[in-house]
């Protein structure tokens, strides 16, 4: 059966308590789900990682980091290591989130070195992906996403594949004025991204997970997960309630089970 990966990024929000205690409703929550059907990962804030690391066992909820610099260490004031993420106990790294990308400024090189500097560091990682409106607009989401992807990847071993994941958010569905896109189109873009990572890394790609993320709801879960190449969802704000996110998981995971 295939399995289904479901994570939250959180952003901004919650500090150290809160999150505690979001992480530990989660996990009691969750804990009679399979964790070979399912793969559950939270993406908390940087001060909340030392504490989330002892409070959750990662086997049931894997931690990860939002962003990461891609030097062991040196001059690079404001930046966090690979190796001071390791040293915490992490597992995960995502990399190129939207809001790095375009809040932020980061460009497809950078994120490339972090890439190769986190699977370097043997952590499993989230390359995130999409196109904006405009490029949208333009007919030129293909395009976008392929060179995110090309360059993104460039140069990395398909003995690296294990470690990969990939997700797919178009920028114009993300957050409080985002609109979904239908399943239809993501599973279109999903196919896309599918057969870029194939031309990259050839048959072993077909391991790497494709998530859907941006403005992903309990009305939308479901269809978005039956669809054939989305491998999971990427949930923001209608996952940091845990009862919610635990009900959406539910949900989804019924639907996928049935349909
Ligand atoms: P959202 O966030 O679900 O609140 O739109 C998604 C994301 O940024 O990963």
């Amino acid at each position: 059966m295939k399995k289904l990966y479901f994570g939250s990024n959180l952003k901004m929000y919650k500090g150290i308590e809160e999150t505690k205690v979001y992480l530990e409703k989660l996990c009691d929550n969750t804990k009679d789900l399979s964790r070979e059907e399912i793969e559950l990962f939270i993406i908390p804030s940087y001060t909340s990682l030392p504490d989330a690391v002892k409070s959750v066992n990662q086997q049931m909820v894997r931690l990860g980091a939002q962003n990461m610099g891609w030097e062991d260490q040196g001059q690079f004031t404001g930046e966090i290591s690979p190796c001071m993420l390791e040293e915490l106990g992490l597992q995960l790294v995502m990399v190129g989130h939207s809001e790095r990308r375009h809040v932020f400024g980061e460009k497809d090189i950078e994120e490339n070195k972090k890439v190769k500097a986190a699977l370097k560091h043997g952590f499993t990682t989230l390359l995130c992906v999409g196109e904006t409106a405009e490029e949208k607009e333009y007919g030129i989401a293909t395009e976008v996403l392929r060179t995110q992807l090309k360059v993104g990847l460039h140069g990395i071993d398909s003995s690296r594949i294990s470690q990969l994941w990939v997700a797919y958010e178009p920028v114009w569905s993300i957050g409080v004025n985002g609109i979904p896109a239908s399943a239809e189109y993501a599973e279109v873009i999903h196919k896309v991204i599918k057969e870029t990572l194939f031309d990259i890394f050839g048959e072993a790609a077909e391991e790497i997970p494709v998530l859907y993320g941006g403005s992903v709801n309990p009305q939308n879960a479901r269809q978005l997960i039956i669809q054939p190449s989305i491998d999971g969802l990427f949930v923001g704000r209608a996952a940091w309630d845990a009862d919610k996110f635990d009900r959406l998981i539910r949900e989804a995971k019924y639907a996928f089970d049935n349909k």
